[in-house]
């Protein structure tokens, strides 16, 4: 593991990024406006909330902060893909470093959609396959990883990271992820989670949702380790719990090449984003020193 990491350039899916701190998919990333103005205030670029054809939305999203974390019941953008289409090619213009997340009901469709995105906009793509709480994700298998990713491959010559969550049979769903074409994974997406509310009579949201932020941290970096540890050797994107400029740095200790952020953007979007940029430039620029001493 290394001990050290200093500022430099950092490079994911064919972006040349002035940081490893990437923001990552979520409600805050569904305007357009947010995603200009989180790239102003400091991210080396952003996910997109994930695109998602014919999106139906029969339950009212909500978020739910518990001690460790955010507890979500959101699954895909709200926006239509032809809005999503129009919206990425502005960005193209103006050349933003965006990474559009994609998914669909079937691999075949989320190859189709991966081709329309492609006809507008030379962004990377991130697969946000693994939503484990929608109701199109039952289990999460090697199986299915290889073939969305092999459909999106033979779509398209744009690099994509596939995005992962923790569980059962990582190492194999991400050596799917790399021998179906992708350049990256992203690990983590959120995890199952479950809370009662305050008199631990009712259940929040409804049952099982997504769980996010520091609570989950510990257990992403192991799982980083652990796949380094075993050999894996694709880019992978760190995620979850990011609230720190040290935390970015943990990250990159255990093998990640960049890290997003997001659950902690919930509070205080910009000034938190602002705050992490500047904390770790700070111990860059302190192991840098310490080098050079
Ligand atoms: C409200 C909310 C919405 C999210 N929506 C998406 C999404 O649309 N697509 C996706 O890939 N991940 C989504 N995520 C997961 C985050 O991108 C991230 O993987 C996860 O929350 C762990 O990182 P964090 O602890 O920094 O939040 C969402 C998370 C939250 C809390």
């Amino acid at each position: 593991m290394k001990t050290t990491v200093h500022s430099g350039t950092y490079e994911i899916l064919g972006l040349h990024l002035k940081s490893p701190l990437i923001v990552g998919s979520g409600l805050l990333s569904d305007q357009p406006r947010n995603i200009r103005q989180l790239l102003a205030h400091g991210a080396a670029a952003v996910v997109t909330k994930t695109i998602f054809p014919d999106c139906q939305k029969t339950h009212a999203e909500q978020i739910h902060v518990i001690e460790t974390g955010l507890l979500n019941n959101t699954t895909y953008s709200k926006r239509s893909v032809a809005d999503w289409l129009v919206v990425l090619s502005e960005f193209r213009r103006d050349g933003l470093p965006v990474i559009a997340s994609i998914h669909a009901r079937t691999a075949e469709a989320l190859g189709e959609l991966a081709a329309q995105v492609a006809q507008v906009s030379d962004c990377p793509l991130e697969l946000g396959i693994s939503c484990l709480h929608a109701d199109d994700v039952d289990d999460d298998t090697p199986e299915r990883v290889e073939a969305y990713a092999r459909a999106v491959r033979g779509r398209t010559t744009a690099p994509f990271s596939v995005k992962l969550a923790l569980g059962p049979g990582l190492i194999e769903r991400a050596r799917s992820a790399q021998r179906a074409g992708a350049q990256a994974i992203t690990l983590s997406d959120s995890l199952s989670g479950l809370a009662f509310d305050e008199q631990g009579q009712r259940v929040m949201l409804g049952g099982v949702c997504g769980y996010s932020g520091s609570g989950i941290k510990p257990l992403v970096l192991a799982a980083i380790h652990d796949l380094r540890r075993q050999g894996f050797e694709l880019p992978i994107m760190g995620c979850g719990g990011v609230g720190r400029g040290r935390d970015v740095h943990e990250y990159l200790m255990v093998g990640a090449q960049t890290v997003q952020v997001y659950s902690a953007l919930h509070q205080d979007m910009f000034g938190t984003l602002q705050s992490i940029c500047s904390e770790f430039a700070e111990r860059c620029e302190t192991s840098r020193r310490e080098v050079t001493a």
